[in-house]
């Protein structure tokens, strides 16, 4: 598994606070959904522990909750990462080669979309269309618009995120995170 995880007492932790927030829940398969909204508000996605937690309380099988979970996109699996990438692939910028500008991503970090990188910096994720169709194709970056995308506009960012990263070890921060994106 690519994704970063949470380290075993984190996830310990998690999981008894979402069993403590299950007990507000009835244990009835239409709770899933709910329940499973609820885990991701609250954490950002969902882990196997957790689906499981959901599977006992409502009296159905993991692979059930699991199935459910993977039918809607609005769920995730992995942690996000500290960076956050999204790639738009909604018509306008799919047809400019948005498609590209994720395999490039997917490339670059050694992960697919919806994973993030084993170090916990960085996940990619595809979104439908974020609303400036007229920069196509478009990424976000912690949040940040980056349009008119290119292989060499991805590579520029990621160099962006290299680059203040080797300042803050030279800083002394060694092992701190870029903490912005590089100019658009
Ligand atoms: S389709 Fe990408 S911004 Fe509209």
């Amino acid at each position: 598994m690519t994704a970063a995880s949470r380290t075993p007492p984190e996830e310990e932790q998690m999981l008894r606070e979402i069993s403590a927030a299950l007990a507000s829940f009835d244990r009835r398969r239409d709770q899933v959904i709910p329940i499973l909204q609820m885990i991701q508000e609250r954490y950002s996605y969902l882990s196997m522990g957790a689906m499981k937690r959901v599977a006992d309380h409502v009296g159905i099988a993991t692979s059930e909750v699991y199935g459910v979970a993977t039918f809607y996109n609005q769920f995730r699996f992995h942690p996000p990462g500290r960076h956050q990438i999204h790639i738009c692939l909604g018509t306008a910028c799919h047809v400019v080669g948005g498609d590209v500008i994720l395999e490039n991503v997917e490339r670059r970090l050694g992960i697919k979309e919806g994973e993030t990188t084993p170090d916990g910096e960085f996940s990619v994720e595809r979104v439908a269309c974020v609303g400036c169709c007229a920069l196509a194709p478009v990424a976000l970056v912690d949040g940040d618009t980056f349009g008119q995308m290119a292989p060499s506009r991805v590579e520029g960012i990621f160099l962006g995120f290299d680059l203040d990263r080797e300042r803050r070890e030279r800083e002394g921060g060694k092992g701190d995170v870029a903490q912005s994106p590089p100019p658009q």
